[in-house]
């Protein structure tokens, strides 16, 4: 069954009387349980905005969108999900633990319970021997897991991740990838965003391939790969969107 699932889901950013950006167009997805999918696209393809509508952050324009069967206001199923934004700020003169503690706070987590989980949690994300360090000497890579493990800090079911991997080096990379494995044999669902291809292809068990706002393909790696007849994610993100953009082209030559 589909844990989180989008229909017809509509992003229209009005900028003005004349002015609308397609942020999201009629978007259907559905999301098992228990796998990581990654939602995969250049840059203002409707990544953020997808993520952002199934969190309730924005307000569709259209369509509908679920987590748990529920709607994305529900306060009782936001319980049961994390989220890691794209571009998340941290107050830096906090060290990790300080971190860590402010988000039990926003759960109302008492403070045992709160610090057995902030020590769990420095574990799983291998910053146990960086406690005093403050946010601002961190390295990218480390800023990372620690706002995975603020994301996680109320045992989430379900993990949604703007760009996990973005600005981070190779080992980096293979630091997150390996975590999200973890998680994932923790039963998690995860749900990603990336531009990174490589990364896509090591970690996600399910792909949707966005562009233009418009979900152009989805379904497993090797799956696509047959279906559009593509060597590799490379050749089959190529494919696709060249596809989409000569027919758009085409369409819009004729309204001319
Ligand atoms: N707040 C906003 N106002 C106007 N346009 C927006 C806004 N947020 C996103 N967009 C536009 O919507 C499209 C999709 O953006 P986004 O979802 O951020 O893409 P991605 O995350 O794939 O880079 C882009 O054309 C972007 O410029
Ligand atoms: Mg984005």
């Amino acid at each position: 069954m589909a844990i989180i699932e989008t229909k017809q889901l509509t992003k229209h950013y009005i900028l003005g009387k004349k002015k609308v950006v397609v942020g999201l167009e009629n978007v259907d997805l559905e999301i098992n349980q228990g796998e990581i999918f990654g939602i995969l696209g250049p840059n203002g393809s409707g990544k953020t905005t997808c993520l952002k509508l199934l969190l309730g952050i924005l307000f569709p324009t259209s369509g509908e969108a679920n987590i748990m069967g529920k709607p994305p206001y529900d306060i009782e199923m936001k319980q049961h999900v994390g989220f890691l934004p794209e571009n998340p700020y941290y107050y830096d003169y906090l060290n990790g633990p300080e971190l860590l503690r402010f988000y039990a706070s926003l759960y109302s987590m008492d403070s045992d319970k709160a610090d057995k989980r902030i020590e769990e949690l420095l574990e799983l994300v291998e910053l146990k021997d960086a406690k005093r360090l403050a946010l601002r000497h961190y390295s990218k890579g480390m800023l990372e897991r620690i706002g995975l493990a603020a994301s996680l800090i109320n045992d989430p079911e379900i993990l949604i991740l703007d760009e996990p991997t973005t600005g981070l080096d190779p080992i980096g990379c293979r630091d997150t990838r390996n975590l999200l494995l973890r998680l994932k044999e923790q039963g998690k669902t995860i749900l990603l965003s990336s531009h990174f291809l490589s990364e896509v292809e090591r970690v996600c068990d399910r792909i949707a391939i966005f562009h233009r706002g418009h979900l152009l393909a989805t379904g497993t790696l090797d799956g696509l790969n047959k279906q559009y007849q593509a060597e590799n994610l490379e050749d089959l993100f190529v494919k696709t969107i060249c596809a989409f953009d000569t027919e758009f082209a085409a369409k819009t030559g004729e309204r001319k």
